[in-house]
């Protein structure tokens, strides 16, 4: 008896240190992170150290996984939804005839519903071969990228009702991808929009994909937006794999911010994405939660009730007893190529926090005698360092400019052996 009271007593105890606490006022100071302790990346669950490949790739890289898919992101399901592809539109002459366009809606069935989510596609016109294509969500519909009114509204925002809103309007994102200049580059570009997939919001996954599955038989290890958004970037691979023009062993993933949290854990999942980049995505992306700086684990499971699966919410103010840190996302890359980018103002997401994170996974590359970030002094400003592992922090704050792509394709460039 007295046993079992000890053992509860224990139990209780080892629960209470993982319960969500409220945490004091954001931290922007350096001189106040605290003194953390990462978790090995590079040790199994039972303490066995990882000293080979073999040894990651059989027994470490799935407990990695698994860890990450049932205290963060959720576990996604095994089961296929139907996929159809039908084109509504091709434009042979996009872009003043630089590339051709085609609007493709996906239509996902499951469980007797579905989803339909509008695919954009550009490719070059002048190619040789087959072409690296960047793989990338939208947060404001396919319309948002360009002043062609030949480009349709994405589905959610044909139901919207007040389409008139400026912040909706054609062409306001146009800024965030420089189309001619990928392109003449000799890239493609797919992308579509997250909110097609899991609308933003806390209710949701009533109209997301998520839908189309059964339940989750876990609820703490509830798949949500991110697991979701992360599925989706695979199935837009999924079509990209069948077009004759797509380099199949060249599919990039990148994501910004949220769309950035999501491209690393699709990246983690889906090993044909051979480039995985990471813009701005701060915490529960690239940058370490342990550093508690800028955006934690307490203000974005508040926020966004939606994204997480229920059991990361026990961190918040917890950082300490997480059993990982992002590192151990940005390793599931290895030993594939990962790029990681940060803005100097976007202090919210933690710019040394991503950097530090991509310096440890890089412990994992190197397993594969692969070069990952050397040092864990940050570069400076505007100076980007790439060997397998690439890192950029330019001036500026949260975005995507034409010089984060011109960084990536400068990287692809050399994955891929291109001049
Ligand atoms: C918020 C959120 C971040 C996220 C960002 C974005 O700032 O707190 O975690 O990355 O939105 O997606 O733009």
């Amino acid at each position: 008896m007295k046993t079992r009271g000890f053992i509860l007593m224990f139990a209780v105890l080892c629960l209470s240190n993982v319960r969500a606490q409220t945490p004091g006022p954001v931290n922007y100071d350096e001189q106040k992170v605290p003194q953390y302790r990462l978790p090995d990346v590079l040790t199994c669950a039972d303490g066995t150290p990882v000293t080979s490949r073999r040894q990651w790739e059989h027994r470490r890289r799935g407990e990695v996984l698994q860890l990450l898919a049932e205290q963060e992101y959720g576990i996604t399901p095994r089961g296929r939804v139907r996929m159809d592809c039908r084109v509504l539109r091709e434009n042979p002459q996009a872009l003043g005839g630089l590339a051709t366009s085609q609007q493709v809606m996906l239509t996902f069935t499951g469980q007797g519903r579905s989803v339909q989510a509008l695919l954009l596609a550009y490719y070059p016109n002048r190619r040789e071969g087959r072409v690296p294509v960047f793989i990338g969500y939208n947060f404001k519909g396919n319309h948002s990228l360009t002043d062609d009114e030949e480009i349709l509204y994405s589905p959610y925002f044909e139901r919207l009702p007040n389409r008139e809103d400026p912040e909706l309007r054609r062409n306001n994102q146009s800024s965030r991808w420089p189309l001619a200049m990928i392109l003449r580059r000799g890239y493609a570009v797919v992308t579509m929009c997250y909110q097609d997939i899991f609308p933003d919001r806390p209710d949701g996954d009533k109209e997301s994909v998520t839908q189309l599955f059964p339940p989750s038989a876990d609820n703490d290890s509830r798949w949500q937006a991110l697991g979701a958004w992360a599925w989706g970037y695979s199935r837009m691979a999924d079509w990209v794999v069948r077009q004759p023009w797509a380099n199949r062993r060249q599919l990039i993933v990148m994501g910004h911010s949220r769309q950035g949290k999501a491209a690393l854990w699709a990246g983690a999942q889906d090993k044909r994405f051979q480039v995985v980049i990471s813009n701005n995505s701060g915490c529960g992306g690239a940058a370490l939660s342990k550093r508690e700086f800028g955006e934690r684990v307490y203000e974005i499971t508040k926020s966004f009730p939606h994204w997480f699966c229920p059991a990361f919410t026990r961190y918040a103010g917890n950082e300490g007893s997480l059993p990982f840190d992002q590192h151990f996302l940005l390793a599931l890359v290895a030993p594939r190529h990962l790029y990681v980018a940060s803005a100097e103002k976007d202090r919210w997401a933690d710019p040394k926090g991503e950097y530090l994170s991509a310096y440890h996974a890089s412990r994992v590359f190197s397993l594969y005698g692969l070069q990952g970030l050397a040092s864990p002094a940050m570069p400076p400003l505007n100076q980007p360092v790439a060997t397998q592992v690439g890192y950029h922090i330019r001036s500026g704050g949260h975005d995507v400019t034409g010089y984060d792509w011109n960084c990536y394709m400068d990287f692809c460039d050399n994955a891929f052996g291109r001049e």
